[in-house]
């Protein structure tokens, strides 16, 4: 399949849909602490991303998935599914957001912190966090896939982490999953060259053991082989004519680069 390169409308409708997915994970900030199980917090998400947004949540019933949203706590990689598992202190949890708005998905997740947790879970998420700003940072027209993931996988490891090889990022517009992949490994000026117009996500999947993973039994929640705490970061990203835009963008992170 081949990368779709988005016009000028196309790129509006990414631009809107971005922005919504960006706001659920700012409305949902204050629900996530002690006590909450994560299928209220899909159900608060369900609602705000239907009824406030008039938009639909991507994963619903997405290949079977059962669920609004993906909750991935501690040990759980990624694609966890909301249930009544109760959220405690020291606990970290992947709230991950796909939202369909006009035809176009936007694609994002953040890590948060249950009330605090250990020193180690708190410099895995923020490496992570760093792992994915440093791919975005090199996001241009001409630069290569194997600059990204060889600039993450670089990060990553040597800050004495794995990073997961089995699932990567994507390209994203009418489809939830387009081509290209974005691999978080590689090799620099190897892989595709980005053009202006591509729209795809960086999200970066980090173990603080080893990077082997699996899957359980119900088919879609992947965890650590070793059982050891797993971060992950996600942003859909545009490549503009001079360099990138980050169509998820929170407040807290423009207040964040502009010091
Ligand atoms: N949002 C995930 C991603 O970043 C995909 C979730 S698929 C689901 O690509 F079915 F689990 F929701
Ligand atoms: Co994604
Ligand atoms: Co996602």
């Amino acid at each position: 399949m081949a990368v779709i390169i988005k016009t000028p409308e196309e790129i509006e409708k990414m631009h809107v849909a971005g922005r919504l997915a960006a706001d659920v994970l700012e409305m949902i900030g204050e629900h996530v602490k002690p006590g909450v199980s994560t299928e209220q917090l899909d159900s608060i998400c369900h609602d705000f991303i239907v009824d406030v947004q008039n938009a639909v949540p991507a994963p619903l019933n997405y290949r079977g998935f059962p669920k609004s949203i993906c909750t991935s706590v501690n040990h759980q990689v990624c694609h966890g599914i909301p249930g009544s598992k109760v959220l405690k202190d020291g606990d970290i949890v992947n709230i991950d957001i796909t939202v369909i708005k006009d035809g176009f998905h936007g694609d994002t997740s953040k890590m948060f912190f249950i009330g605090k947790p250990s020193i180690l879970a708190q410099r895995l998420v923020g490496v992570t966090q760093k792992a994915m700003w440093k791919g975005i940072e090199l996001v241009r027209p001409g630069a290569h896939l194997g600059d990204i993931g060889h600039a993450i996988q670089k990060f990553v490891e040597s800050s004495g982490y794995s990073v997961v090889q089995e699932y990567c990022g994507h390209g994203i517009g009418r489809g939830f999953h387009e081509d290209p992949q974005i691999l978080h490994y590689g090799t620099p000026n190897s892989g595709l060259q980005l053009q202006a117009g591509m729209t795809f996500t960086i999200e970066p999947m980090v173990n603080a053991g080893r990077r082997n993973v699996k899957l359980l039994p119900d088919g879609w929640t992947v965890v650590t082989k070793d059982r050891k705490l797993s971060a992950q970061w996600e942003h859909t990203i545009l490549v503009t004519p001079i360099g990138y835009e980050v169509l998820t963008l929170r407040k807290e992170e423009r207040q964040a680069a502009t010091g």
